[in-house]
């Protein structure tokens, strides 16, 4: 029966037996006709994703394979395809996936040091460059962006999201969809996105990876949900559940969060995967008997395709006879993974050419973006008189584990960048200044002091020392949790050892989180701190050392005193009796001191209360002041807009670009409400001593949140309003609602 007929008796059913998934469009048209040819062997094969390359052909030619991960060699990836495509009875392409995270080939900082740049727009140009380079390859998915609000250092995967607040979090999302995506998922330099982990990952209790997580409704919403809200509305194409219970219920098996939440309440009509088997983890969980338990209670709570745990491809045939998953959920499943692969085009073009990746692979472009990505991203925490930039030192001392470690400065989840490809802070410094190297320690964790009189000579026959300290890679990242923040190995001690020589000491921190660095930086003169910046991290840190470039990063989390004050966040809520400024420390309690005798409020006796450096913050070579923000009124109903405007002046003696931050603070509210809340950010570049006007228009809707009835409104009342270059800086004004 040939297809035309197919397709008028495919449309004719359906009408007449009034589905409700007639088709609405022609990709649903197709995915029906497809759909109705399928067995339930097949539709199964379909929510199969494994790990691996040309070995898994026999299982593609059997229809038993939706998707690959971890293939990234285009022949390999074609040999299986053409096994799916050219063998199997209906010839349904594979979709394959990688974790192309911050670039494929050439790699962009870390996640957290894209955050750092708060430039969406270059954010989204490195998605781009990245889907470029591995659609070239063959990659059509990948598991990126990760949305996890994080507010503690001592979880490892901080270095792969875009910190502690919600706003910059969806932000950076929408970014990072944007540039994987395009316009067009059709196009073949177009990957799907995949949001995850949902959803409340980054909460996990001690920072220590895969814990548990108890996260109310309402913090999931006001701080949890919103930026994967808004990349789902933003159209991303899938998503990935977490391997976290919340209250419990792991998300993997989460039919509110799934069904409810995703699809009924947000009304999103993508796929969604399980993380690296956290299905069949909900045996571990003691949430499931059995993988076969695993899989039933996982479709019937709206996951569509099983990464990696084989019990959706063992068990739901059985499962379906035996009428514990209806050939419904199958159905919704398989429509979903077939819609996904209808609008990448893979039936039209299943293939990649196998000669494409070396035109694009570290295309000049593309390390250009990287540097520049890498140059936004450091963020300059302390220049004590002026010592950074070092524009008119001829010999200096490089040292330190981090100066010359290609491998190391890449991050974590950089699989697929290539180390000879990485150009490192010494080989970039050598092009500016006569350097003296001396390593002084072999990699991050050494603790050997052997070299540190070579160190120390070196420093006395330069004019100046720059440090690169910090973390190797698998210092963070997935299941890397540390107690312990401070610098590891004898760094600390490799940084004392060189200012004792007494001249300039400059400080480069590359790491995958924020550190406990405190005392470090009571040893040198001035500290750059750049999280992971990739295969360019060297020529952009020269540049911004030498002066050709000034640092404009910001933290995107906040920076602890010590690993004992986490969870520590800006955004905290009001409490009753919040710190005042007042309080006694440790060794300036009296002896015998009476019980309420000292300061009642909310603080450490041992390292007080403030963090080392707050949220936002974030130094220039140059200098900028602010002006008091004015309203255009004092009054706003929900409906209108806030327009604020204020002056800001470089008053330094070169240009500089500031990151103005915007904070608004709900006074009172039916229930208790953060501090402050990032609501806008602006880059504003100046030449020295330029005064512009800067204007936020901020819709008063943004002011909403869900409240004592679990209802997201705005409530009228008295609200404060920041605009600043930190999140602890500047005067509030203030206006109401009403
Ligand atoms: C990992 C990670 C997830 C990643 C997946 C595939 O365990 O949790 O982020 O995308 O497995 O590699």
């Amino acid at each position: 029966m040939n297809r035309i007929i197919r397709n008028i008796l495919s449309v004719a059913v359906l009408a007449l037996a009034g589905c409700s998934s007639a088709p609405q469009t022609e990709t649903d048209r197709k995915v029906e006709e497809l759909l109705s040819q399928m067995t339930l062997h097949e539709k199964i094969g379909q929510m199969n994703q494994l790990s691996g390359g040309a070995w898994l052909a026999d299982q593609a030619a059997k229809g038993e394979v939706g998707s690959i991960l971890n293939c990234v060699d285009p022949a390999e990836i074609n040999a299986v395809q053409r096994a799916a495509v050219e063998e199997s009875r209906l010839g349904i392409p594979i979709l394959v996936a990688r974790d192309v995270i911050h670039g494929f080939r050439t790699i962009f900082p870390i996640p957290l040091g894209l955050a750092s740049t708060f430039d969406p727009e270059i954010v989204e140009e490195g998605a781009r460059v990245a889907a470029v380079e591995a659609t070239a390859s063959g990659i059509r998915w990948t598991f990126s962006p990760m949305l996890d609000v994080a507010r503690d250092p001592r979880w490892g995967r901080v270095a792969e999201g875009s910190g502690e607040d919600p706003y910059l979090d969806v932000q950076m999302g929408l970014a990072m969809v944007r540039g994987y995506q395009g316009e067009d998922l059709s196009n073949p330099a177009s990957m799907a996105a995949c949001i995850k982990h949902f959803v409340g990952y980054g909460a996990a209790e001690g920072g220590r990876d895969y814990n548990s997580t108890m996260i109310s409704e309402r913090s999931l919403r006001n701080t949890y949900f919103p930026a994967f809200k808004a990349t789902a509305d933003a159209g991303a194409a899938t998503l990935m559940t977490s391997f976290n219970e919340i209250d419990g219920i792991p998300s993997t098996g989460n039919k509110w969060l799934l069904k409810d939440i995703l699809r009924d309440e947000w009304g999103w009509d993508g796929m969604v995967v399980t993380d690296w088997n956290s299905a069949g983890e909900m045996i571990a969980h003691g949430f499931s008997n059995d993988l076969k338990h695993t899989a039933e209670q996982s479709v019937n709570a709206g996951v569509d395709m099983d990464m990696m745990s084989y019990g959706f491809i063992q068990y739901l045939e059985e499962l379906v006879k035996e009428g514990k998953v209806s050939e419904a959920e199958i159905d919704r499943a398989v429509r979903n993974i077939l819609k996904l692969k209808f609008d990448l085009g893979l039936f039209e073009n299943p293939y990649v050419d196998e000669t494409a990746s070396a035109k694009v692979d570290y295309a000049p472009a593309h390390l250009e973006a990287a540097k520049q990505s890498a140059v936004e991203s450091a963020i300059l925490l302390k220049n004590e008189g002026g010592v950074l930039p070092l524009d008119k030192a001829k010999t200096i001392l490089v040292t330190g584990p981090l100066a010359d470690a290609p491998y190391e400065q890449m991050g974590t989840w950089a699989f697929d960048g290539q180390q000879e490809h990485t150009v490192t802070p010494l080989t970039a410094l050598r092009q500016e200044y006569d350097v003296i190297w001396e390593p002084g320690l072999a990699y991050s964790r050494d603790r050997s002091t052997k070299e540190f009189a070579k160190v120390r000579n070196a420093a006395s026959r330069a004019e100046a020392a720059v440090v690169f300290v910090g973390e190797e890679a698998i210092l963070s990242g997935e299941a890397h949790s540390l107690s312990n923040l401070n610098l590891q190995g004898a760094q600390s001690e490799l940084i004392a050892e060189v200012a004792k020589a007494g001249k300039p000491v400059v400080v480069v921190v590359i790491a995958g989180r924020p550190l406990t660095v405190e005392r470090d930086l009571d040893n040198c003169d001035a500290m750059l701190y750049s999280f992971h910046p990739g295969t360019m991290g060297g020529p952009a840190l020269a540049d911004l050392i030498k002066g050709k470039a000034n640092p404009s990063g910001k933290l995107p989390m906040t920076f602890l005193r010590d690993a004992g004050q986490a969870p520590f966040y800006y955004n905290h809520n009001n409490l009753g009796r919040p710190n005042n400024g007042t309080e006694t420390l440790l060794y300036d309690i009296p002896i015998a001191a009476g019980q309420t005798s000292l300061g009642c409020t909310s603080y450490y006796l041992d390292t007080g209360y403030g963090p080392l450096f707050p949220f936002g913050y974030g130094l220039s070579y140059t200098s900028f002041k602010y002006g008091n923000p004015v309203l255009d009124k004092g009054e706003y109903t929900e409906d209108d807009v806030i327009r604020v405007s204020f002056e800001l002046k470089n008053t330094g003696m070169r240009e500089g670009t500031e990151v103005v931050q915007l904070y608004v603070q709900d006074k009172v509210g039916s229930v208790v409400r953060p501090v402050k809340e990032l609501k806008g950010f602006q880059r504003v570049t100046l030449a020295p001593g330029e005064t512009r006007t800067v204007t936020f228009e901020l819709p008063v809707s943004d002011l909403a949140f869900w409240n004592i009835d679990m209802e997201y409104v705005v409530e009228k009342g008295d609200f404060n309003l920041w605009v600043a270059g930190d999140s602890a800086s500047g005067e509030p004004v203030s206006f109401e609602v009403i």
